[in-house]
């Protein structure tokens, strides 16, 4: 008999909007999420060489995820092969090592560094009696247990959801099939996991529209502060890099900084002054780590939106990370996913304080623009050059556009006369304005988001 452990912890209640998947998914975070892993689980770990180069240091940041979710670590077993096993994802041999150890150890748990179809969940879980919990469920359970406001809960509820429907698996039993037995009742019933489905998609539907109305007010905050002009300035960085570290210390925020990978969930804004900027909204995001679950990355989105429409982002880097340039670029993959490579960025080079001889300064590029910046967030050495830094890059840098304005883009013209920035004006036959305009780089960019069919009118101007 072949039942999945999350499938038999799943009790579902009825379908009530309001209380439908309350029991299962409390809106109240004390309790218990069914696939939430407990603070006390005994896990052993188990994880595949793909390829014979080991790479060592992705089996070291699983150790530190399951630490991250509060699970003792009782065992650690590796193996190499070339391709997954189709049943187990481990072979046959080391899938009875695995229920060896949970017996002789009295695990809990099995958590396997590796995205597992439903079914090597299941054959697993059955093997060893006990709960097998891959990287995906792993991540998203450290998410459930760091989101702190609303609407992280929402988003990773949801996220949670879609995993797990996809892993819902027949249960067997007497109450599988509910059978009806009045007039109108009559006939086969809906089985377990039929129901189980149902629910889930109800309450995926409520989960999004719930977050879509958190979704429109966010947009709405964004707007405000556009239309004030309000640059915002947005950290990422791999998980454990130093962003909330940094974000305190450059806004004297006392955001929870921790030695734990997704410390922070729930982007958090402070306001600052800037010295020749005037008000500048600084915002700590989500931690990335390299293979994000994607029903994670889509459940953040409004979140990570906040990413997508900075003004500028400072990319903060452990310096002293021997996985660096791999971070860097799981972080770049991330941007790129959720449209945020367009976005102006700052390199951040933090704790230099662990690298031997490295003192802060100011890396630039060829034209004197600042590209990076090393500092130590923690000790603050270093932070001056980034106010430095940042400064700068939001400083005015001026650019000169031509552009052909039809009668219509009444708006554009009133927005460009306010800022004075039209440098020449003159008509066509039909009326509309050839202009040459001079604007600092930064209200170019947020026109450019606010109004795009400027790209157009920059290329009509090229044939006027
Ligand atoms: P997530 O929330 O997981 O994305 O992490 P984060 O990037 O916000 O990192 P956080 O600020 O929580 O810091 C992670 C760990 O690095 C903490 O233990 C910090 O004390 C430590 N840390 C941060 N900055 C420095 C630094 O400049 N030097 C050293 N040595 N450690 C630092």
């Amino acid at each position: 008999m072949i039942i999945s452990s999350i499938s038999t912890q799943t009790t579902l209640p009825s379908e009530d909007e309001n209380s439908s998947l309350g029991f299962l998914f409390p809106e109240n975070s004390e309790k218990t999420h069914p696939t939430q892993l407990e603070e006390k689980d005994r896990a052993i770990l188990v994880h595949l060489f793909l390829s014979p180069e080991k790479d060592i240091e992705n089996l070291t940041e699983f150790q530190t995820l399951a630490h991250s979710a509060g699970v003792e670590v009782l065992a650690t077993l590796t193996t190499s092969r070339s391709t997954p096993h189709a049943k187990y994802f481990v072979g046959t041999g080391k899938a009875e090592e695995i229920q060896q150890a949970v017996e002789a150890l009295s695990a809990n748990l099995v958590l396997v560094n590796h995205e597992l179809s439903p079914s090597q969940t299941r054959n697993l879980s059955a093997l060893c009696g006990c709960r097998v919990v891959d990287r995906t469920g792993l991540i998203l359970d450290i998410f459930a247990q760091r989101a702190r406001n609303y609407e992280g809960k929402l988003q990773v509820e949801l996220a949670q959801l879609k995993h797990l429907s996809t892993r819902l698996v027949r249960r067997l039993g007497k109450q599988d099939q509910q059978k009806g037995g009045a007039v109108g009742l009559r006939g086969p019933g809906e089985t377990q996991l039929e129901t189980d489905r149902r629910l889930i998609k109800v309450r995926i539907q409520q989960l999004q529209r719930r977050l879509e109305k958190v979704n429109q007010q966010r947009h709405q905050n964004r707007k405000t502060r556009q239309k004030a002009d309000i640059p915002t300035v947005s950290l990422v960085g791999y998980t454990n890099a130093g962003k909330s570290t940094l974000f305190n210390t450059l806004t004297q925020a006392d955001v929870y900084a921790a030695d734990q990978l997704f410390a922070t969930l729930d982007p958090t804004l402070r306001r600052l002054q800037l010295p020749e900027v005037g008000t500048t909204i600084f915002a700590d995001t989500v931690g990335f780590i390299r293979n994000l679950p994607h029903d994670l990355v889509s459940a953040f989105k409004s979140t990570l939106q906040e990413t997508c429409e900075a003004t500028l982002l400072l990319h903060v880097i452990d310096a002293a990370d021997a996985r660096k340039l791999e971070n860097i670029s799981a972080v770049n993959q991330v941007l790129d996913e959720i449209g945020a490579n367009e976005v102006p960025i700052l390199q951040v080079y933090n704790k230099i304080d662990a690298l031997p001889a490295i003192s802060p300064f100011i890396e630039r590029d060829e034209n004197g623009k600042p590209i990076a910046v090393y500092l130590s967030a923690q000790s603050g050495l270093g932070v001056d050059l980034l106010h430095q830094a940042i400064c700068e890059r939001l400083r005015n840098t001026l650019v000169t556009k031509q552009l052909l304005l039809p009668p219509t883009s009444g708006q554009i013209y009133a927005q460009f006369y306010q800022h004075h920035c039209i440098k020449q004006e003159r008509f066509n036959e039909f009326g509309d304005r050839l202009l040459t305009i001079e604007v600092d780089e930064i209200q170019w960019q947020k026109w450019l988001k606010q109004y795009p069919q400027l790209t157009e009118y920059l290329e009509f101007a090229q044939w006027a």
